[in-house]
């Protein structure tokens, strides 16, 4: 029997800008979600992602991806998660580096931790049509990351509160309308993309130096873009405000947009106050911490 787990994430900044090749940082948090394999007669898959019925889609195609490297068969594998579906914390991204690095070591495939973030990557791709490889780089390496360099820093140490509006979003409809405003607008669109990526390049210097006032401010202006670029709504500016107007550093959306969550980084001792803030103003909010550690046997 193998256990192996993966944490989601959450975007310091450059969702979408991503998309057209610019730098992001995303953060592992402590929410994850862990795969068991045990024997069995055929493959058989028993997820307990019971809203959303395609994740065994990823996890499909994690097997066949694995098969390249080992004859993979006779298994039961269970799914078990703390992250929320569709929400923006990279559920789809963490059950796929769960399930390739559980039947790497169940079937001795030989792939490291490079290789399976590629390979987690190549599922997300052939799945969903369009991904970057984000969500799948930090799942797999855990701390903080930046993207498309695939650098790794340490995790940051403030604290870090999510705001969950509980409205389903669509990534690929949410980057689709991104896709459409930047063809009709491309001079301006790549103004706003590159100042994004400005804003990771200048992003990794203050994680660098714990500077998370400075981090909090730029997120504030990260997110006025990510308003500019129309994937924002309603519910989730009442939850960014909130947590502003009660202390944070900076918050802002997190992942696609058109739903899911946002997050707001503060002082520790503020978490709580801010949580409850945003749960006043919209949806469910919780409070959790960023986490070094990527993908892990158990
Ligand atoms: O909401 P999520 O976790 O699917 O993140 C989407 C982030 C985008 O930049 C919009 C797309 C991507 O694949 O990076």
């Amino acid at each position: 029997m193998v256990i192996c787990s993966a944490p989601g994430k959450i975007f310091l900044f450059g969702e979408h800008a991503v998309v057209y090749g610019k730098r992001a940082i995303a953060c592992a948090i402590d929410l994850r979600t862990s795969v068991e394999i045990t024997s069995a007669s055929g493959i058989h898959i028993n997820s307990v992602f019971k809203d959303d019925p395609d994740k065994n889609l990823y996890i499909k195609t994690a097997i066949k991806k694995v098969q390249n490297y080992a004859e993979v068969n006779n298994i039961n594998i269970s799914v078990s998660s703390k992250i929320p579906v569709a929400s923006g914390l990279g559920s789809s991204a963490a059950v796929t580096v769960a399930t390739i690095a559980a039947l790497n070591k169940e079937f001795q495939a030989g792939l490291d931790n490079d290789q399976i973030a590629f390979l987690a990557y190549q599922t997300e791709l052939e799945v969903q049509g369009a991904a970057s490889p984000t969500d799948t780089f930090v799942s797999t390496m855990g701390g903080t990351v930046i993207v498309p360099d695939r650098k790794k820093l340490p995790p940051i140490t403030c604290g870090v509160v999510v705001g969950h509006t509980g409205i389903f979003k669509s990534t690929s409809r949410m980057v689709s309308r991104v896709r459409g405003l930047k063809d009709r607008y491309p001079e301006v669109f790549e103004n706003i993309l590159n100042a994004i990526g400005q804003m990771s390049e200048r992003g990794e210097k203050l994680v660098l130096e714990n500077d998370y006032r400075s981090i909090g401010e730029l997120m504030n202006v990260n997110q006025g873009l990510l308003d500019a670029m129309g994937v924002c709504i309603p519910e989730l500016s009442h939850q960014i405000y909130a947590a502003r107007q009660h202390g944070a550093y900076g918050a802002k959306l997190t992942g696609a947009g058109g739903g899911g969550c946002m997050v707001a980084i503060c002082d520790p001792d503020k978490c709580k106050d801010i949580a409850d803030a945003i749960g006043r103003s919209y949806g469910d909010s919780f409070i959790t911490s960023p986490t070094a550690e990527g993908v892990r046997i158990e």
